[in-house]
């Protein structure tokens, strides 16, 4: 894979002007607007605070703008600087000071909504102080600004809304990426992305890069079959790649708590993947014991049924894999589907099949469904193996369907044969047919004293 396939879509293909932010024309305005006021002195409110769902464009308008502009952008990120000591540190001085190369200079603080909460005292009355006493335009953005915590800020801050971009032009965007990346793509397939991420602009690009590299093309079928509702929560390649980035425990037991899949197929992605992203051995090993020891804390839930145990669970899944990242650079890559998943699935519809002939077999046999797959399954394929037309009759007797048929003598396509953990040799087999034909005989007894009554 070219070395320039590892750069995130979201990255690469940022707006680099104002012309390439597509639509969101009245807030593009008012910020503009705002902007050019400052040649005139400072306005009456000297900071914006710009709004809108996740991935909606609200980072990516900033640094349009100030391009345009020929702005210098001081950029951080309020979750990185939640405490009074270090707004002062470090965002108040670039906000009184004159930038020395005399350009206009900018400050962006991203996410100020991760400043609300009472962990973060201090955080928000040094900001608005800040919005008081700057000397350049200062920019906050935010998901959700109507936090009660945050209603000094908004009072003292010109709002901006961003709204979520309509399809036609979230398709139009997705479509000129693929042309770029010379990716087959199909309308629908792009459609279908749009509506499963209900507007975020940053996931569709994701799922976009992540199909198009995998599969070498994006298809409906494709985005049907692996692209999840995002109404909620975060697919597994996010959560994955939120989990490895995470510089704060809490950021990675969010990203663990939002993810779209369970612990238990977490715990399969996060398997597959780690020595992919982790490479350097010292990071593998720690990631690889703190998913040993979710692992074993997973069977202690299962067995005891103590499901206070979760929480330990997700810790050593999300912060413990996180923090094993010392030495590794975080690089984007194409993460692995689990083998064990793409087995399953593969093998899925036989498994049905098999699950249906085991109810059937038990309800005749009154023995378990287990007990059926572990010991008459079994029976059956062997005897097959030496009496084709015996087997057959038990099995049209026992009214089995053709596929069920099919999988229990190892014909279906996805035979269950290798997979099965309770396929058991000839030897059982032979053990298995008595007990069958006792059982059956049994059956046939009761049947026939039933009908003489
Ligand atoms: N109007 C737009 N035109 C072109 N590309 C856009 C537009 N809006 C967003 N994007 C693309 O979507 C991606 C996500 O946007 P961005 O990071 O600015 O979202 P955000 O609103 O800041 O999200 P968050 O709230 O999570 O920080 C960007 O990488 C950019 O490529
Ligand atoms: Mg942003």
């Amino acid at each position: 894979m070219p070395e320039s396939s590892y750069i995130p879509w979201i990255i690469k293909y940022r707006p680099k002007s104002l012309s390439d932010y597509i639509n969101q024309e009245e807030a593009k305005t008012i910020l503009l607007n705002w902007l050019k006021a400052w040649d005139k002195g400072s306005p009456a409110k000297k900071a914006v605070l710009l709004y809108g769902p996740p991935g909606v464009g609200k980072t990516s308008l900033v640094e349009a703008i100030s391009k345009e502009m020929n702005c210098e952008v001081i950029e951080t990120n309020a979750s990185d600087f939640r405490r009074r000591e270090d707004i002062e540190k470090r965002i108040k001085p670039a906000a009184t000071k004159m930038s020395l190369s005399g350009k206009k200079r900018l400050i962006l603080i991203d996410e100020v909504d991760g400043l609300s909460g009472t962990a973060d005292k201090g955080g928000i009355e040094t900001m608005l102080e800040l919005t008081s006493i700057t000397k350049h335009p200062i920019i906050m953005t935010a998901n959700n600004p109507f936090h009660p915590d945050l209603k000094p800020l908004r009072d003292a801050s010109l709002l901006i809304e961003l709204k979520k971009l309509n399809q036609r032009d979230v398709v139009k965007l997705l479509k000129g990426i693929c042309e770029k990346e010379k990716i087959f793509c199909e309308d629908e397939a792009l459609k279908i992305i749009h509506t499963k991420n209900e507007g975020d602009l940053r996931a569709s690009i994701n799922d976009l890069q992540n199909l198009g590299l995998s599969f070498g093309k994006v298809t409906a079928s494709l985005v049907n079959e692996l692209i999840y509702y995002r109404d909620r929560e975060v697919n597994p390649f996010d959560t994955l790649r939120n989990i490895f980035t995470s510089k704060y425990a809490w950021q990675s037991k969010l990203a663990v708590s939002h993810s779209q899949v369970d612990i238990d197929t977490l715990i399969e992605w996060l398997s597959e993947n780690i020595p992919v992203q982790l490479t350097e051995p010292e990071d593998m090993y720690l990631a690889f014991q703190a998913l040993s020891r979710a692992d074993i804390y997973r069977g202690r839930m299962k067995r005891t049924q103590n499901y206070d145990l979760l929480s330990y669970i997700s810790e050593m899944v999300g912060p413990a894999i996180s923090l094993s990242r010392k030495k590794t650079k975080f690089k984007w890559i194409k993460y692995e589907f689990p083998k064990k998943i793409r087995m399953m699935s593969e093998t899925k519809k036989a498994r049905e099949s098999l699950n249906k002939a085991a109810a059937k077999i038990a309800k005749v046999t009154h023995c378990s469904r287990e007990t059926v797959k572990s010991e008459y399954i079994p029976m059956l394929r062997a005897l097959y193996k030496v009496n084709k037309t015996l087997a057959t009759q038990i099995m049209e007797g026992l009214k089995l369907e053709e596929d069920e048929i099919k999988v229990i003598v190892g014909k279906s396509k996805e035979s269950t044969e290798n997979t099965e953990p309770s396929s058991t040799g000839p030897m059982k087999a032979e053990e298995s047919l008595r007990k069958f034909e006792t059982s059956t005989k049994k059956m046939g007894t009761r049947a026939r004293k039933k009908r003489s009554l």
